[in-house]
Parts: structure tokens; sequence; C-alpha cells
């Protein structure tokens, strides 16, 4: 029986890729290892825990002492990682967490595997999942291609642009099987209310603001997060090893378009007069270093291996705003606590 470690499985992209894994592959064991930071909960896997093939391990990566034990105890054939910090704002006010998880973090995993692969590499492979932050800022013209220089603007998108040159580094330096995908913003069920788009429908759901930032003519490319691992699960059978994999939804909403769809739906939702959550809009102070447009080129991953998005935006934004009006507890819980200090540091 195989084993896979899937890092990060309790947070927003990882609580996907885990539920879609362990269904998937009931001869598989899956072993979900998360710290649980704030933007980890297991109430995202309730479907899934009492399934014999699922494991959950409560950890953090940055402990090269017990991830070292663990690859010991469960013989991991493979790993698909994606414990990371991840939000930009949040790098900005506290970049030594992103160092440590994003890039201590990743350096440990792929010690561990290389040590403990390395009598052979045959079968076993290092899945990096990367964000398309890591190429920095395109001006109104052109795409991010796999061959895309990278240039990070932000302490986020420097620590996994520093995890991504180390995944290579291993594989051209000691032969570790890996591949990467660097994906564009995605949005969906179970995303932690500090992105944009979970933010704004709670906000709007509470007759909050809704803080744009600068002009709001901000771009960014959206992908479902079911999509992202439908997608994942595509490179990590297909993927040639050590290749790079771009992927996107053919989707770039500038934000402030996105956030007149939103209100408009959720006016429609809320049984409120249409209109009227676009009241909420407030434009504030710009993120520093805010980069002003991300868009992916999405080419090669659709040619080469078949997959591509399965959902139209509309389709998509409106089954996520569902989502959330049906949990609310959900949203209550997290944004409780802790939620309300940063929530004030970082919109004063
Ligand atoms: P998230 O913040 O929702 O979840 C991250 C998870 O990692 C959480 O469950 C958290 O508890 C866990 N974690 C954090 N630090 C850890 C540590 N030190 N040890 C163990 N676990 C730890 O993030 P997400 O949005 O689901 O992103 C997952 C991955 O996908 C990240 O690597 C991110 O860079 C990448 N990515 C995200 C997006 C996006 O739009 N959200 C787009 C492209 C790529
Ligand atoms: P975000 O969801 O934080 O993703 P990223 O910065 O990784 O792309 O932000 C998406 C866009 O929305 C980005 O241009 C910043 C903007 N934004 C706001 O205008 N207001 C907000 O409160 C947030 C969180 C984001």
């Amino acid at each position: 029986m195989k084993t896979i470690l899937i890092t990060g499985g309790a947070g927003f992209i990882g609580s996907h890729v885990v539920r879609l894994f362990v269904n998937k592959y009931p001869d598989t064991q899956i072993v979900n290892l998360d710290k649980l930071t704030y933007a980890g909960n297991l109430e995202n896997l309730k479907d899934v825990e009492q399934k014999s093939n699922y494991n959950f391990v409560k950890g953090d990566i940055v402990d090269s002492n017990f991830i070292n034990d663990l690859f010991k105890k469960y013989q991991f054939d493979s790993v698909i990682h994606l414990a990371a910090e991840s939000h930009v704002d949040r790098s900005i006010s506290n970049p030594l967490e992103f160092i440590q998880t994003n890039v201590v973090g990743t350096f440990n995993l792929l010690n561990s595997a290389k040590n403990y692969w390395s009598d052979n590499f045959n079968g076993k492979l290092f899945y990096h999942v990367s964000t398309d932050e890591v190429y920095g800022s395109l001006g109104a013209e052109g795409f991010f291609l796999e061959t895309t220089p990278y240039d990070p603007q932000s302490p986020y998108s420097s620590s996994k642009a520093s995890s991504d040159h180390f995944v290579r580094a291993y594989g051209n330096t000691y032969g570790l099987p890996f591949v990467i995908s660097n994906c564009s913003n995605n949005y969906g069920e179970n995303q932690f209310p500090e992105k944009l788009i979970p933010l704004f429908i709670n906000n709007i759901r509470n007759n909050k603001s809704l803080p744009v930032y600068g002009d709001g003519l901000f771009t960014r490319d959206w992908l479902y997060v079911v999509d992202h691992a439908k997608a994942i699960d595509t490179v990590f059978k297909n993927g040639k090893i050590g290749d790079t994999y771009n992927i996107g939804g053919f989707n770039e909403w500038t934000n402030i378009d996105l956030i007149k769809l939103l209100c408009g739906i959720m006016d429609e939702k809320l049984g409120r007069e249409q209109g009227s959550s676009e009241q909420l809009i407030t434009f504030v102070k710009d993120r520093p270093g805010h980069d002003k447009r991300y868009a992916i080129d999405a080419t090669k991953i659709k040619t080469e291996l078949g997959w591509e998005p399965s959902l139209q935006f509309a389709e998509g934004l409106e089954k996520t705003i569902d989502w959330y009006l049906n949990n609310k507890d959900w949203l209550d819980n997290v944004t409780s606590g802790e939620y309300q200090n940063y929530y004030q540091n970082q919109y004063q």
C-alpha cells in the first residue's frame, strides 16, 4: 500500500486536495500533517475523518527531528507539500514567520525526503505546490509562462520563490524527483476570511465596509479551488519529473469589477435591494508594494496533461457564496478570538 504525506491539509486548498485523494484512492494511505495555525481547521475535513485510509498528524514542518521521525514511521512514497503561511498582508507585518514555515519548513521536508529515499528514488515524488506570485507583477499585457524569470515582490512571494528554488536545487544536486505547480488566486469553500472573496462575503453579510485597496484596478486570475485540487491530482499522476506546470483559470478580473459582481449576487441572495451592498465599498490606503496584475498562461498543463478548469466564474462564485451563507457557524467560529485582533490591526 502506498502512503502519501500531504502537508497543510487542514487549510483551504489542502483540505480539498485531501478530500479528493482520500475518496479517489481508497487503497492509498493519506497522512495529513498540519500545525493547525489560525488558517488550519479540522472542521474542513469532517466528511473524511472516519475513512480508514485517512490519518491526521498535528505537527510543525519547522521541526526537523519531528519530520525525520514522521518519514521513518510512515515510510512515505510521495509528498504533496501545501503547508505555508499564505497571506500577503500578514507577510508584510510578520515576514519572519514566512521564512520559517515557507523556506525552513520546505527545506526540512526536502532534506528528510532526500535522506529517507536516497537508496532508491524510483517511484518517489516530492510535489511542491506554489504560487504565480513568484513571477512578480505584470503590466497591462502578457502572461506568466513556466519560463518567466522569478521576480517576487512581497515577503510572501519571496519566501515561496525561495522554497521553489530549494526544490529545484534538491532535484538538480541530489536527484530528488520533484514537480512544482504555480497557481493563480483560488476561491471557494473553506477559505479563511482574510483573503478578498471570503472577507467581502462576510463583510457584506454583516453590513460592514468593504475595504478596497488603492484604486481597485489591480488584476487577478481566479480559479475555483476544486479545479485546483483536480489539477494537482493530474500533475501528481502524469506530470513529468523535474517539470513545472502553471495552473490558472483563464479568468482575469480587476478587483473592483469582481467586487461589484459579488455585491450584485449577494444582494440577490440576501433579498436586499440591488445596489445596496455596493454602498459598503470604501477605498482605503493601498497595500505596500501591491502587485498590479497576475495572469497565468496555463496552456502547458492543458495541452500536455489535458487539464482545464471545469467551472465558469459566475457559477463558481455563486456556489462559493451559497456555501458561506449556509455555513454561518463555520464563519462565526473562525472570525472570533484572534481574528478580531488581526482585523483591528489590518484595517484600523
Ligand atoms: P492556508 O493558509 O489556507 O493553509 C495553510 C495550511 O498550512 C494551514 O492548514 C496551516 O495550519 C498549515 N501550516 C502553516 N504553517 C505550518 C507549519 N509550520 N507546519 C505545518 N503546517 C503548517 O493556505 P492555502 O490558501 O490553502 O494555500 C496552500 C498552498 O497553496 C500554499 O503553499 C500556498 O502558497 C499555495 N497557493 C495558494 C493560493 C491561494 O490562492 N490560496 C494560490 C496558489 C498557491
Ligand atoms: P488577496 O485575496 O489577499 O490575494 P493576493 O494578494 O494573494 O492576490 O487579494 C486579492 C486582491 O484583492 C489583491 O489585489 C488585494 C486586494 N484586496 C483588497 O483590495 N482589499 C482587501 O481587504 C484584501 C484582503 C485584498
